[in-house]
């Protein structure tokens, strides 16, 4: 049986061995490998500990206290260096100079993007932008427009018709048949209805844009979707003349293609504008000289315009003594095919993300 002296000595040695250990343990393994031969239930401090009551009451006191507080330092110290490799370890796992994970970002569709730069010219002419409804009634979108029934401009236009068509097929006389076609619900075949919503609740001055869905009976191929958009543009007021719209689509047309662009105006038919005219840019691919895009003529259509026709002011309610305007409607998908050289009108349906990405 040793003595207490001993067994103090005893002690001083395990805590100088065991401090000596844990300051140099390098993993938590090793760490817990201490723990338990300094203080496990074979470790020599627990035995001595275990001992006590061999021992006379005094020596019992010195031996014991010393024993806990030793105890009590080696616990202690266990405890700061397991922290300590914890956040090693972290510092290791994690690389803070690696770059963050992005997050896939959304983007406008092409479409929608050209949209919004053709709007930002117009806005930049004080033209507000409007909207109106995909699912129109055949009187704003036919009659009102100069457009009544049995006119061969409505064939031209392959309508989805949302109620029957067999009032056309009753044998009713004109006005009874202008009446009846108040109701006939379609989806709009161009944003030109829009014009005449637009006149229905506001007076002139009007300087509006309006994009949007439009729909035709088309067999989809490289150049046509029975889905697609336009966009409408009208400006009435006092005074305004032929001028004014070339002046006006010269400048968005060298805004939107680039300034060498050369604008053509040629006579063409619509039954809502008079004079009207289809407008050509110079080829943008081949700069006029000809190619497969122009079909060698040099010239891409792009627009269809001219002066708003008299009955069609008249029909909203407005003086057309008094006021004149022009009106002119684009392809969104023509200009943007044309602009980004897209070769087939169907890839702005497909959400293919390799297309989507490139704008
Ligand atoms: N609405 C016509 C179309 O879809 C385009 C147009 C609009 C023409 C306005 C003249 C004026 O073809």
């Amino acid at each position: 049986m040793s003595s207490a002296e001993e067994i103090l000595n005893e002690i001083e040695t395990i805590q100088k061995e065991a401090l000596r250990a844990i300051e140099g343990a390098g993993s938590k393994e090793e760490l817990e490998k201490l723990r338990v031969s300094y203080l496990g239930r074979k470790a020599r401090l627990t035995f001595i500990l275990r001992s006590l009551k061999d021992l006379s009451p005094e020596d019992r006191r010195l031996v014991g206290s010393r024993a806990n507080e030793v105890k009590a330092k080696l616990e202690e110290l266990l405890r700061s260096k397991e922290e300590e490799l914890s956040k090693k370890h972290a510092r290791e796992v994690i690389d803070f100079s690696l770059p963050g994970k992005k997050f896939p970002r959304g983007r406008e569709h092409p479409l929608q993007k050209l949209i919004e730069e053709i709007s930002y010219f117009f806005v930049g002419l004080g033209y507000e932008v409007v909207s109106g409804p995909e699912a129109e009634l055949d009187y704003y979108n036919f009659t009102a427009l100069n457009i009544p029934p049995y006119h061969p401009a409505r064939s031209m236009h392959d309508t989805f018709y949302l109620t029957p068509e067999t009032l056309f097929e009753l044998d009713l006389s004109e006005a009874e048949l202008r009446e009846a076609t108040r109701n006939i619900a379609l989806l709009r075949t161009h944003t030109s209805p829009v014009q005449i919503r637009t006149m229905l609740r506001k007076k002139p001055p009007v300087f509006i844009i309006a994009p949007g869905k439009c729909y035709r009976k088309d067999i989809p191929d490289a150049t046509h979707s029975p889905v697609f958009h336009q966009i409408e543009g009208l400006a009435v007021a006092e005074g305004i003349t032929f001028a004014d719209l070339k002046g006006t689509l010269e400048s968005f047309l060298k805004y939107l293609f680039g300034d060498e662009t050369k604008v053509q105006f040629r006579a063409s038919y619509f039954p809502f504008t008079e004079p009207s005219a289809e407008v050509d840019v110079s080829c943008i691919i081949c700069g006029g000289r000809g190619c497969r895009v122009c079909k060698d003529s040099g010239w891409l259509e792009v627009l269809g315009a001219g002066m708003v026709h008299p009955a069609v002011l008249e029909e909203v309610g407005y003086d057309s003594e008094k006021y004149t305007g022009f009106a002119f409607g684009m392809g969104v998908e023509r200009l943007a095919m044309l602009k980004y050289r897209i070769p087939d009108i169907r890839l702005f349906l497909e959400n293919n993300i390799q297309f989507l990405e490139q704008f």
